[in-house]
């Protein structure tokens, strides 16, 4: 593993980028800077290398931005309605980022946090970190790792491991925004995508926070059960689509819970590059980067929207408030994993 460093961040520490590659000379780079995926170089069709996530050069651009490209998102991804909840019987708040809404956990998320290096093999690095009960203002001090894997096949894994020492919520995700043409490709609207989901859940209104239904995606633009190009209906007269401009919705893999199956598949014609990916998660949110903006990303690279995609396994958003939703409430001395990957190949 070769360590470079990656600037130091708003609070003047020093930041690092560790570059790990597998035999095939794919190659991996991660942040302690918010435990960030920040590059992942697969070949395409001609055996030329190209990067498949969004990313900055340096951390500081990332606390610059609110895109949370490839970073770890937590204790909570997503939103959670009016910042409120009941944690074991006792109302907690936290900060309201979006609205009158939580999202992904606030200004203290684990996105921004400079994570400790557990552990490093060849292929994998193990980023840890506590993650104080007034930080965020969830209950418990929660010790938290994540794992990064490179494996031969091409495949990052991402495993969650979390304790703490009161009931709270142990929901983490990633935030890549893959776009499989090359990460300075432009738009990923003609890219092909497959969700195997039957159902999602519909959302209140354009400040996302769902209605606590599980809708069927059969007769629905949200319907991905067979491969489309992302953007063949995401402006369809369809008022799910307009409440949030583009997907940014929760499938529900209810066939899966705790079962590690895939859960989506994407493809790119023009470099053949295929992605495969994988969860034990129940829920996942397909974002479709409908809010990337005009900006600078690596070495320059003119960023738009919807010029990456997320995949963001996850609990339901705002599933502590919702009865009908899988909890995303670990107990108190209970270790929580869970585990997703994106394999690439070609085509
Ligand atoms: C959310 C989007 C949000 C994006 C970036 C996604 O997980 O669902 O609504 O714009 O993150 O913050």
């Amino acid at each position: 593993m070769e360590t470079l460093s990656f600037g130091k961040n708003s609070q003047g520490k020093e930041t690092s980028l560790y570059i790990l590659e597998n035999k095939n000379h794919a190659v991996m780079k991660v942040s302690d800077h918010g435990a960030t995926l920040v590059s992942l170089l697969v070949p395409d069709r001609d055996g030329k290398m190209q990067d498949v996530v969004l990313g900055y050069d340096k951390a500081s651009d990332y606390e610059g931005h609110t895109c949370y490209f490839g970073a770890t998102i937590g204790r909570n991804g997503n939103r959670i309605g009016k910042a409120q909840m009941v944690i074991d019987g006792k109302p907690c708040s936290i900060a309201a980022n979006e609205n009158e809404n939580n999202l992904h956990s606030g200004p203290n998320g684990f996105d921004r946090a400079l994570w400790e290096v557990k552990g490093h093999t060849e292929n994998s690095i193990t980023f840890s970190h506590l993650s104080r009960e007034e930080e965020q203002g969830f209950p418990g001090n929660l010790q938290v790792e994540v794992t990064y894997t490179l494996t031969d096949e091409n495949a990052v894994e991402i495993t969650y491991q979390g304790k703490s020492d009161k009931a709270t919520i142990m929901n983490c995700t990633n935030h890549s925004y893959f776009n499989l043409g090359g990460h300075a490709s432009g738009s990923v609207e003609q890219q092909e995508l497959q969700i195997l989901a039957e159902s999602y859940n519909p959302v209140r209104d354009a400040k996302s926070i769902p209605t606590g239904e599980i809708a069927p995606v059969a007769g629905t633009p949200m319907d991905f059960r067979e491969p489309k190009p992302i953007g063949q209906d995401i402006g369809a007269d369809f008022e799910q689509l307009k409440f949030t401009g583009g997907y940014d919705h929760n499938y529900v893999l209810s066939s899966h819970a705790g079962e590690f199956k895939v859960m989506a598949n994407a493809y790119c014609k023009e470099t053949g590059i295929a992605m495969e990916a994988s969860t034990d998660c129940c829920g996942v949110q397909f974002y479709a980067g409908n809010f990337i903006g005009d900006q600078e990303g690596k070495g320059g690279a003119a960023y738009c929207d919807r010029c990456g995609f997320c995949l963001e396994s996850q609990f339901y958003p705002d599933a502590v408030n919702q009865k009908g939703f899988p909890s995303p409430i670990i107990q108190a001395g209970e270790t929580f994993t869970s585990k997703t990957s994106y394999r690439f190949y070609v085509k």
